[in-house]
């Protein structure tokens, strides 16, 4: 990528007067879908505008088998198609950052077991599940950071035993069952700040698993990965969060029971519980 800037300030010098789409620096460069390729290509970068939707012909060209990196960038990607990358049989590194998309699956590869690095920052995916990464088994850097990420399904990292960095800040995430991390045994980075987490006692189970990823110092700026809700956690760190007894006691212990149990918004089974369990 070191003569990256370099070409892109001679492609906007010459403004593609000698009508080639690309020109072959040390990475492969391009300001269109050309209608062929070179053969022995290692790096391809791409500066498009307003791409749409990547169909599964755009990339059916069997030149771009030797190619190990993809990079198309604030392109206006918004869709990629089942197959679109079946002719990428090396690729390694694809970059996607500061697009539009909103789903992520693994059937975009056919040679799905040799892509290391995936990175999607500032996209709008919402949700991860199972599909969106079935077989990727040699993944080790995955950035999902600036997404719209609302629900992560328990069995989505199930292929990523290989993961070292996940990255899911910025994000709109509230809780995450346990059992999500099960397969990350070699992840060294995790990426959770940004995300709007939920810390009530009913959810204690992620904040425990939190602590023990911040003990291992695993947790990236752990400082700002913070309880929004409920209001009186509010800006604690996730991992810090009092230990809980059992939902009832956290709030009389947390809140005080004189200001939780007023009249009107009594809830009167609470209050049974609560007498039987400190009488
Ligand atoms: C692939 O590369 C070869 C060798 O340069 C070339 O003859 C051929 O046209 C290329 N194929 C495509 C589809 O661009
Ligand atoms: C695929 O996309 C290309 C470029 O965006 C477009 O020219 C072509 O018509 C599309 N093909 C199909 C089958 O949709
Ligand atoms: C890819 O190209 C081959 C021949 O070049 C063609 O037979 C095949 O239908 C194309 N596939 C797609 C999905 O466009
Ligand atoms: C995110 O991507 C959009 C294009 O989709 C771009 O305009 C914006 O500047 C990017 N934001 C950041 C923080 O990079
Ligand atoms: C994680 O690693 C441990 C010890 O190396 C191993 O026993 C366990 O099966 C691994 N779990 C997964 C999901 O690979
Ligand atoms: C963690 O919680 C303890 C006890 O509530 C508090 O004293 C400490 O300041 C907290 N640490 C951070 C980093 O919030
Ligand atoms: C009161 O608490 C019980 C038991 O937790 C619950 O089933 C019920 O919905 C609550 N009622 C109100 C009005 O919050």
């Amino acid at each position: 990528m070191k003569g990256f800037f370099l070409v892109w300030g001679l492609f906007q010098s010459l403004d593609f007067v000698c009508s080639e789409s690309c020109v072959q620096a040390q990475d492969y460069v391009c300001n269109q879908i050309p209608t062929g390729y070179p053969p022995g290509l290692s790096s391809v970068v791409f500066f498009l505008r307003n791409m749409g939707e990547i169909n599964s012909t755009v990339f059916n060209h069997t030149n771009l088998s030797s190619v190990t990196s993809l990079t198309m960038t604030q392109s206006g990607i918004t869709a990629i198609a089942p197959g679109a990358f079946s002719q990428f049989q090396s690729l390694k590194m694809l970059n996607l950052r500061n697009n539009e998309l909103s789903q992520i699956s693994s059937d975009w590869f056919i040679h799905k077991e040799v892509l290391e690095n995936l990175l999607l920052t500032n996209n709008s995916i919402k949700a991860l599940s199972e599909d969106s990464f079935a077989g990727l088994v040699g993944l080790l850097n995955l950035n999902l950071a600036q997404n719209q990420i609302h629900t992560i399904t328990s069995d989505s990292f199930r292929f990523l035993t290989r993961l070292r960095l996940l990255d899911l800040s910025h994000n709109k995430l509230r809780h995450l069952s346990v059992d999500t991390f099960l397969p990350l045994n070699n992840t060294k980075t995790y990426g959770m700040h940004g995300n709007p987490w939920d810390c009530s006692c009913s959810v204690n189970e992620f904040s425990l698993h939190l602590r023990d990823l911040q003990k291992a110092s695993l947790l990236q700026n752990e400082m700002e990965v913070l309880c929004e809700s409920p209001a009186h956690q509010r800006g604690r760190p996730v991992w810090n969060v009092s230990k809980c007894v059992n939902p009832v006691t956290d709030i009389a212990l947390t809140t005080g029971t004189s200001q939780t149990l007023t009249p009107g918004s009594t809830n009167l089974s609470t209050i049974i519980s609560l007498v039987g369990r400190f009488s």
